[in-house]
């Protein structure tokens, strides 16, 4: 039986790469919206701990449950996927919401690449949300639930050193642009498309210059992301859209 988008008690969301930054801070703002959220890291299982802990101590009860794979691992991949399947609040009622957000980013001139480092980051950011999306489609039918895919404002314009990034990243908003078609009335599929939020280590300054060229002047907080994750995934009128949070970047570019 489909349920409505309003009943948010026992809906279930995956969110991978959530136990630090712009996932953790979705993580959080789903479980206060009384979702049931299943935590996925790669490596970050102290502080999803944490995140788990700090829900149960503010809303009396326990909001989520963590879960570890590298998703550019074929054993991993399948186990995770079981270990979603197997969850008695999956099972029961489905997966209300699949959120894509792992990623990695870095940066490297064209010419000094690895093949592997591509191949690493199209499983990544393109074969894992395929597999994970293709697995969970009858679970995420019965929950009446959707997918959002958390991509960037990168395609159609060239970025020096981040050729394995763009294109991969442009490969899963095509895909899921593409489901979105396929499935509608089904699923519905949309993307969260991030400006300049929080930036990697290596780019602080970088980063600076970026925000100058942001109409709005500054750098959007982890918790503009949440929001726009949480609104994409409650909207039911809502899919094959890529919302954009980036201050109005993509105006100057
Ligand atoms: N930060 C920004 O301003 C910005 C801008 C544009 C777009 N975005 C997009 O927004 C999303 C979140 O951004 P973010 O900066 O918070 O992301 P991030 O820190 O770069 O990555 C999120 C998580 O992805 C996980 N991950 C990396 N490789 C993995 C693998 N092989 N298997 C499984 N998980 C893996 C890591 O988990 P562990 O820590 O557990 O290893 C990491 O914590 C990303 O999709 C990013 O592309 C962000």
């Amino acid at each position: 039986m489909n349920r409505g988008v309003e009943d948010v008690q026992d809906r279930v969301v995956l969110i991978t790469g959530a136990g630090q930054r712009l996932g953790a801070a979705t993580a959080t703002r789903m479980m206060a919206e009384g979702w049931h959220v299943l935590v996925h890291v790669r490596s970050s299982v102290v502080e999803a701990q944490q995140l788990l802990d700090e829900a149960e101590r503010q809303h009396g009860e326990s909001r989520g449950s963590l879960l570890v794979a590298d998703l550019t691992k074929d054993d991993d991949l399948d186990r995770l996927i079981d270990e979603v399947k197997n969850h008695p609040l999956v099972k029961a009622n489905g997966l209300g919401g699949l959120v894509h957000n792992a990623s990695f980013y870095s940066q490297g001139a064209f010419e000094e690449l690895n093949l592997e480092t591509y191949r690493s980051l199209n499983r990544l950011h393109m074969e894992a949300p395929f597999h994970l999306t293709q697995s969970f489609l009858p679970d995420l039918e019965r929950a009446g639930g959707s997918v959002v895919a958390v991509v960037d404002t990168s395609w159609g314009r060239a970025w020096e050193g981040l050729a394995h990034y763009t294109s991969s990243k442009a490969g899963l908003r095509q895909l899921m642009l593409n489901l979105a078609g396929e499935l509608a009335g089904r699923v519905r599929v949309n993307c969260l498309a991030p400006g300049a939020i929080m930036a990697a280590d290596w780019e602080a300054e970088h980063f600076a210059k970026v925000l100058e060229k942001v109409p709005l002047g500054r750098s959007g907080q982890a918790e503009d992301i949440a929001s726009g994750v949480h609104f994409l995934l409650t909207n039911g009128t809502i899919t094959g859209n890529v919302l954009h949070v980036d201050g109005g970047w993509t105006l100057n570019e």
